[in-house]
């Protein structure tokens, strides 16, 4: 493999500021030669010499835009897996189950907020699915995966998973919710892949999603790109985005110091979530 060409200090800087305004994305120095890569790489596919061509290429036009949602692809950190953090599906088993009690014959709304390949959200959807069916309460839910990276949400969309993949996924409900295919691989069934969409949303221009009133909203590890005010910034506005009584769930220490007049915190000790509370309008 032929070596990447040495990122000079102000191409550094350039790419830098161009991936956090237009991302949130804040890299420091550890990350450059990580930046070296990636953008290297691309740019040997494009058969571009330098870095600041191929910056001009990505800031010009309709074909320019394009190309930064492939760059994306290679830059975004889309790390996950299957039930990551159990004691936040463990409250939302917990949180699914009292709305069933308290609001018999509501569907439920549930957004996974950087949703990589999926895994998060077809996680949230069987852990309601196993509520619903234990409670004998059909399927009324509907999930929503967002992600600024396109390939990631080709893969959600296809929903298909190699069997490593999914070692967090204990064997009865690998059983009940996926199908083995020939390859080996899994397929989720049908009957919970209808209830879940995908679709891609930079966080960024969060007033740009119609979603609203949800129930539940997934935002774990995705906030830890972004600087502190803007974790904040974007924390404020998901809550205008919950329903009353809604349950907000984020990565432990992914934000510190934070609080909302509307928010109390989920009583968990393991979670970092939060509740809208009951009476405050929408
Ligand atoms: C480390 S993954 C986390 C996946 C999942 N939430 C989990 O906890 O397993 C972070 C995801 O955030 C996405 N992401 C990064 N910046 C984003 C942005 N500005 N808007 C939306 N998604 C973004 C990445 O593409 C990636 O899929």
């Amino acid at each position: 493999m032929c070596r990447a060409p040495e990122l000079p200090d102000a191409d550094f800087e350039r790419w830098r500021q161009l991936l956090e305004v237009r991302a949130g994305m804040v890299l420091d120095d550890r990350q450059r030669s990580f930046l070296q890569i990636q953008l290297a790489a691309r740019m040997r596919e494009l058969a571009i010499a330098d870095y600041e061509g191929y910056y001009r290429i990505v800031c010009e036009g309709v074909s320019g835009r394009i190309e930064w949602v492939r760059l994306l692809d290679r830059l975004t950190i889309q790390a996950t897996r299957f039930f990551r953090h159990p004691p936040s599906f463990a409250l939302l088993e917990a949180y699914v189950s009292e709305f069933v009690q308290t609001a018999a014959g509501q569907s439920l709304a549930l957004w996974s907020l950087g949703c990589s390949s999926g895994e998060e959200a077809f996680s949230m959807a069987i852990s309601t699915a196993e509520v619903l069916s234990r409670q004998g309460q059909s399927m009324t839910f509907s999930l929503t995966g967002t992600d600024i990276s396109s390939e990631a949400l080709r893969q959600a969309r296809q929903g298909t998973f190699s069997r490593q993949r999914l070692d967090g996924v204990p064997a009865t409900l690998r059983e009940r919710y996926f199908r083995s295919r020939e390859d080996g691989s899994y397929q989720i069934c049908p009957r919970l892949a209808e209830r879940l969409c995908f679709a891609r949303l930079n966080v960024l221009e969060l007033s740009q999603a119609p979603l609203q009133g949800l129930n539940v909203i997934f935002c774990q590890n995705l906030l830890i790109y972004f600087r502190r005010w803007l974790r904040r910034d974007l924390l404020n506005q998901l809550v205008q985005r919950l329903a009353p009584g809604g349950l907000l769930v984020l990565g432990v220490g992914e934000v510190s110091n934070w609080s909302h007049p509307q928010l109390v915190p989920a009583e968990h000790p393991e979670v970092l979530a939060f509740v809208r509370q009951a009476d405050c309008p929408a």
